[in-house]
């Protein structure tokens, strides 16, 4: 039985009140989703999944599972399997006892233990091993065995705490198919923490972004990464270039100006953007084309990435924000038109209908529809 989440003005506060680290969190998380809370170092995901655990108080606002309001309920009686960074198993007993474990403690036995351990050990590929000790098993495989001990006794949710990240680059993406199918199958309501936005990405039914322990955006991936909220969720995820432009009324229809060669047109433009109105334009390193006219870019360095060639530019003729020198082009090895070298030159025009259009202070998208909670 899984169940969904609810978090209604979260507050909370570190060092007897002084420090507020979560000022005002709301969410919902569905009923079998999997959840992923996405940020950089500090802002707060931890914290939030302690709260969810009931490892930490609250100084303010309510948890809710399904109904239930949780605050004060103990950690032991929330039915939650957690797995960790550092997994957590015990050395001394082999795979089989470590996942037995949690199932003992609930007095369950005989038949029925066996049987359930079976199947989990199966589902995540250990079987093998059962009867090794932990210190004779790979990241990864201690790493599906803190997995199997948390999903056995049948959690009503599920927390994982970036446990993926002392694994190398190969075996992670091996195992976020693992835990994404896993999860899928016995379609618990998981939460998720990491600070990899890739694998986040590549895992999450909806992702929330936070930064400082406020909410940036929450949605499906897909959506966070073409209609970012604000210009924190579009070069957190994924790189963007910004540019300063200006609203101009062209008989009614509002055109954004880069410069008087780079008109952009961008469709879903919200209606209250006003001529004069100052913004920021963000475009992803692959959305633009040679042009004749557009903006001026120079060349500082190319790299040959295999599937793609990457460009560091400067825009000669465009305002850029904050990166100035690390702007970014990216073509297609197999689409390139011409391979450019440091020094060389070139114009291109953005793809307005890829353009994400913010308020000139980047906290608000000015694309019709676009906002923190998204479309559901
Ligand atoms: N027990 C504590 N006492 C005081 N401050 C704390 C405590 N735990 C965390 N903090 C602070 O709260 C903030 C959020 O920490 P948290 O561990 O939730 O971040 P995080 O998003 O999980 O970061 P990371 O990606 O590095 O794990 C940080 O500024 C941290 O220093
Ligand atoms: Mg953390």
């Amino acid at each position: 039985m899984s169940i969904r989440i609810s978090a209604e003005h979260v507050v909370k506060k570190y060092e007897n009140g002084k420090v507020t680290v979560i000022p005002d969190l709301s969410l919902v998380i569905k009923d079998g989703e999997f959840f992923t809370l996405l940020g950089p170092s500090g802002c707060g995901k931890t914290t939030f999944l302690r709260i969810l655990a009931g490892f930490n108080t609250l100084e303010g606002g309510r948890i809710l599972f399904d109904d239930t309001v949780m605050n004060d309920v103990p950690a032991q009686k929330r039915n939650i399997g957690m797995v960790f960074q550092n997994y957590a198993i015990f050395p001394h007993l082999t795979v089989r006892q470590n996942v037995e474990f949690g199932l003992k403690q609930r007095k369950i036995s005989g038949e029925e233990l066996k049987k359930r351990v079976d199947e989990i050990l199966k589902i995540v590929k250990i079987e093998e091993f059962a009867d090794r000790l932990p210190d004779r098993l790979s990241g990864g495989q201690q790493q599906r065995v803190a997995l199997a001990r948390a999903i056995v006794i049948s959690p009503s949710v599920l927390l994982m705490d970036e446990p993926l990240s002392n694994l190398d680059a190969k075996l992670r993406i091996e195992m976020r198919t693992t835990i994404r199918e896993l999860q899928k199958k016995v379609g618990i309501t998981t939460v998720y923490v990491t600070h990899d936005q890739e694998e986040a990405l590549a895992i999450s039914d909806r992702i929330a972004v936070m930064k400082l322990g406020e909410l940036q955006q929450i949605g499906q991936p897909m959506e966070i990464y073409l209609r970012p909220y604000n210009t924190f969720v579009a070069t957190f995820i994924g790189f963007s270039n910004l540019f300063r432009g200006t609203v101009r009324m062209e008989n009614g229809r509002p055109a954004v100006v880069l410069n008087e060669d780079c008109v952009l047109h961008v469709p879903d433009l919200d209606e209250s953007v006003e001529d004069g109105q100052e913004v920021i334009v963000s475009m992803r390193p692959n959305e633009f084309h040679y042009a004749d006219r557009g903006l001026r870019v120079r060349v500082i360095s190319s790299t040959f990435l295999g599937q793609n060639m990457s460009y560091k530019v400067a825009f000669e003729n465009a305002l850029a924000v904050e990166l100035e020198d690390e702007n970014e082009l990216t073509e297609p090895m197999n689409y390139l038109e011409r391979k450019l070298n440091a020094g060389d030159t070139a114009c291109i025009m953005p793809m307005e209908n890829k353009a994400n259009v913010f308020t000139a202070d980047g906290a608000r998208s000015l694309i019709k529809g676009v906002t923190i909670y998204g479309g559901e």
